[in-house]
């Protein structure tokens, strides 16, 4: 895939503007992979650079998508096999402080660094067996929620600050610079306030969940994920 020397500046220009913010509200996590994945700070990164680093930390990979907004039938079995699809749309330069569309920059620079550490992969791995299990539209819907409210748009309260963990966060301007001015209600992550929240796809969110450690929300979505699996499966018996 060939990015133009235009498209390589407007990675550029994101990449040192999100740095800037982040160095103060960017979660030690995601510092922590930010610093094994190591972006170029001018070039969209390659696939194949990118998987070079990806498959030895945890064993997961990139694959390049032309589509502009996967759905989550398309979605999760990608997810299942460990593939992490990459869009090829980059947004343009009057677009830089927020795009309805996920680009290159949020799947690659918002989510990738989480990707290489293996305490992230094991709870990213927890949706795609239950939502592949899941048929009722409903759960499906549930598990979509968690996940747009935990690995893409969640906080994390560090020293009693909130800090960027989602990938909407950290690849955001707009987003994160609402957050840490405390212009977005923060609530704590509990399977009922997530499951109550509509996801804001075209536009910013004005209420966001926090949790105090990705144990702990692995925790929580790990015992709605168990018990919509064993509900599943008691059915089929
Ligand atoms: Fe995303």
């Amino acid at each position: 895939m060939h990015f133009s020397v235009s498209q390589h500046q407007v990675w550029q220009t994101l990449f040192d503007r999100q740095i800037r913010l982040l160095d103060k509200h960017g979660s030690s996590l995601f510092w922590d992979g930010f610093e094994r994945i190591r972006f170029s700070p001018t070039r969209v990164p390659s696939i194949k650079s990118l998987n070079q680093k990806l498959q030895p930390a945890t064993g997961w990979q990139t694959t390049r998508t032309s589509i502009r907004y996967s759905t989550a039938d398309q979605w999760y079995p990608q997810f299942a096999r460990r593939r992490f699809p990459v869009t090829t749309y980059i947004r343009t330069m009057d677009e830089l402080d927020f795009t309805p569309e996920p680009d290159v920059f949020h799947d690659t620079f918002g989510h990738l660094a989480f990707f290489m550490l293996p305490e992230f992969t094991a709870f990213a791995e927890l949706f795609a067996p239950a939502y592949l299990q899941a048929k009722d539209p409903e759960i499906k819907a549930n598990i979509q929620r968690l996940a747009w409210f935990s690995y893409e748009f969640g906080v994390l309260i560090e020293q009693g600050k909130p800090k960027a963990f989602g990938a909407g966060l950290v690849s955001s301007f707009g987003e994160l610079t609402k957050v840490v001015t405390g212009h977005t209600q923060l609530v704590p992550f509990s399977i009922e306030n997530v499951l109550a929240k509509n996801k804001a796809v075209y536009s910013m969110h004005d209420t966001l969940f926090f949790f105090e450690s990705l144990a702990e929300v692995k925790t929580t979505i790990n015992s709605y994920l168990t018990s919509v699996s064993s509900a599943i499966e008691s059915k089929e018996r």
